[in-house]
């Protein structure tokens, strides 16, 4: 009963269990080497306008923002407490003018929120009601030329293998007409993709 509890906090992290879900989040190994290891893949040019939905603990940003001179990071979680507790994370990237937090969902963005080189989601897909609708809205908001990067890594109450989710999130890209379909695997146990696609037009 209370694991169930504390599995629902991964979804929408909030009061005393909620801290306990982004403990984890933030000391778990896997979690941890995941969030390095897609901010390495990306790899952004100082100048690269990034947006991260579902950031939970903010461990991505912490390895992003440092990156970036002219660059900047939007950070949305749907989460209160989470959003505070990367914010502390990241406080001199904030410092900086270097990331700005807000409070969002992804399936239903700002209008203020556009215009990016990549937008990034680790691990938060999943909770999407319709993956495809969100996708396609968050395509909209990428510049041409920009990447959308989700990565995905089961959780240990998941019996969708990461080159299963692979393949459905790179069937949507496709079906958005996406370019460059793919994905990089994380040699980890268990494995983790990043499932990325370009886009290269306006009629997604
Ligand atoms: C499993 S956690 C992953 C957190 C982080 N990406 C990481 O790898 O450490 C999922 C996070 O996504 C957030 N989330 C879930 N659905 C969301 C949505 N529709 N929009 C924004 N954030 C969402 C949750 O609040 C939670 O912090």
């Amino acid at each position: 009963m209370i694991k169930q509890q504390i599995i629902q906090q991964f979804h929408h992290p909030r009061g005393l269990l909620g801290r306990l879900a982004g403990h984890i989040m933030a000391t778990r190994r896997t979690n941890v080497e995941r969030n390095r290891w897609i901010a390495a893949k990306l790899d952004p040019a100082p100048s690269t306008r990034i947006l991260e939905i579902g950031h939970g603990p903010g461990l991505a940003i912490a390895a992003l923002w440092p990156r970036l001179t002219s660059g900047h990071i939007d950070a949305v979680e749907i989460s209160d407490l989470m959003s505070r507790t990367a914010s502390r994370r990241n406080r001199s990237g904030v410092d900086a003018g270097r990331v700005k937090f807000h409070i969002a969902d992804a399936q239903q963005l700002p209008t203020e929120l556009d215009g990016y080189d990549i937008i990034l989601g680790v691990n938060v897909s999943m909770f999407w009601c319709d993956p495809l609708a969100t996708i396609a809205h968050l395509v909209d908001r990428l510049n041409l030329g920009g990447e959308l990067v989700i990565v995905y890594m089961p959780p240990p109450t998941s019996d969708t293998p990461a080159k299963t989710m692979a393949a459905k999130l790179e069937a949507l890209f496709n079906q958005l007409e996406l370019t460059d379909v793919h994905h990089d695997t994380m040699p980890f146990n268990p494995p983790a993709v990043a499932v990325r696609g370009t886009k290269h037009n306006d009629h997604e």
